[in-house]
């Protein structure tokens, strides 16, 4: 493959810097910015406004853009959204009203589990749509329609731009879709387009903050787990963060919903124990700050990232705070993944591990 690191050291790090123009350029294709719409094919086989849910069936991060876009889909289009891994998908025998719409999201397109769920999905006579970054591959060639990313090749294992623009092209058709189903106004329509555009230039300052991420990476290297929680669409980020910081790092990493800390891993919280809190200031932020305040209370060692509000608001003692600009909060997960992947990698760096080719893990899952 005719694709080389720059100046890079790792492809993954190319691939995180990457992100503003990619997805810019896959944004380009969902958006008319002459007109501040969204912009999807005429011949869409499907009809959003007579669809009563999507089935989403993803493996991986893949499957954490899904559920990001169960928060978009549901709020800007009313439209209630399953969201499956597809190794359970497959086999869970799900009803399937008829006309219903299943949705598929796979950088490669060729993983074993989700083809499968595409499979089952169709001959359950669903249409079939997909997002994948390659427009050659299986999924692509069996779906009735692909929105494809626009990331450029991926070689890293861990999945970092291909994530970022699956939910560009995610967020664009949740916008689509509400607004075909009257949920949305044409302001606003225009006024969520608007805080798309901005994406690439709060990516490309979220970078920026890689200076003092790579410093923090060094205490995070003596840590034997690391607890990443946030709320509503920074709930599936910090499942993301998790999942990227131990397929490169190998330490152990769960994501959870801040709200259920209390259910289970409060218990886990000491001195040793690193949080990173994803909390933009947004209408649930108070909530996550009382979350803080417990794992505070118990010596948990936080990481916020945050925003100049959220960073005056919190009044916590954190290890680290990460401020990232004031920005819609629709465009957060996108843009807040930046540090999340960073840190992860960093922290691999520092470790010494196969950073592009981690240990017991494949780009592409194949076989079941
Ligand atoms: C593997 C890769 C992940 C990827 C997942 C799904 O586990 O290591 O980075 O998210 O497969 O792959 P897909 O190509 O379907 O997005």
């Amino acid at each position: 493959l005719l694709v080389d690191k720059g100046n890079f050291r790792h492809f993954m790090a190319k691939e995180i810097h990457e992100q503003p123009e990619v997805v810019s350029h896959t944004l380009a294709r969902y958006l008319d910015l002459n007109a501040m719409k969204t912009r999807l094919p005429d011949d869409l086989p499907f009809d959003f406004r007579t669809l009563n849910r999507i089935a989403i069936s993803a493996c991986g991060t893949a499957f954490y853009a899904g559920l990001v876009a169960k928060y978009w889909f549901e709020r800007f289009a009313r439209l209630p959204v399953d969201i499956d891994i597809a190794s359970e998908f497959r086999y869970r025998e799900m009803p399937l009203e008829p006309n219903g719409l299943s949705l598929f999201v796979s950088q490669s397109g060729e993983t074993a589990d989700t083809l499968a769920s595409l499979r089952y999905c169709k001959q359950e006579g669903q249409h079939i749509a997909a997002i994948v970054n390659v427009e050659e591959s299986t999924i692509a060639r069996e779906s009735d329609v692909i929105f494809p990313t626009l990331a450029g090749p991926e070689i890293g294992v861990a999945s970092t731009k291909a994530f970022t623009c699956q939910l560009a092209v995610l967020t664009a058709l949740a916008i689509a879709a509400g607004r075909a189903r009257g949920h949305l106004s044409e302001e606003d329509e225009r006024k969520l387009v608007e805080a798309l555009v901005e994406i690439p230039r709060f990516a490309a300052q979220a970078l920026r903050l890689e200076p003092q991420i790579e410093r923090l990476a060094k205490t995070f290297s003596h840590a034997s787990d690391v607890l990443y929680l946030g709320r509503g669409t920074s709930y599936p980020l910090a499942m993301e963060g998790a999942l990227k910081l131990k397929e490169i790092s190998y330490i152990h990493a769960e994501g959870y919903a801040a709200g259920e800390l209390k259910h289970g891993p409060i218990a886990l919280i000491d001195e040793t124990l690193p949080v990173v809190v994803i909390a933009p200031y947004d209408r649930i932020f108070d909530k996550t700050v009382s979350n803080m305040q417990e794992v505070a209370a118990r010596g948990g060692r936080i990481v916020l990232m945050t925003d100049p509000k959220g960073a005056e608001a919190a009044s916590i003692d954190a290890l680290e705070t990460l401020v990232l600009p004031d920005m819609p909060a629709t465009i957060t997960p996108i843009v807040y993944a930046l540090p999340v992947q960073l840190l992860a990698y960093h922290v691999a760096v520092f470790m010494g591990t196969d950073v592009d080719q981690p240990r017991n893990l494949a780009k592409s899952v194949t076989v079941e």
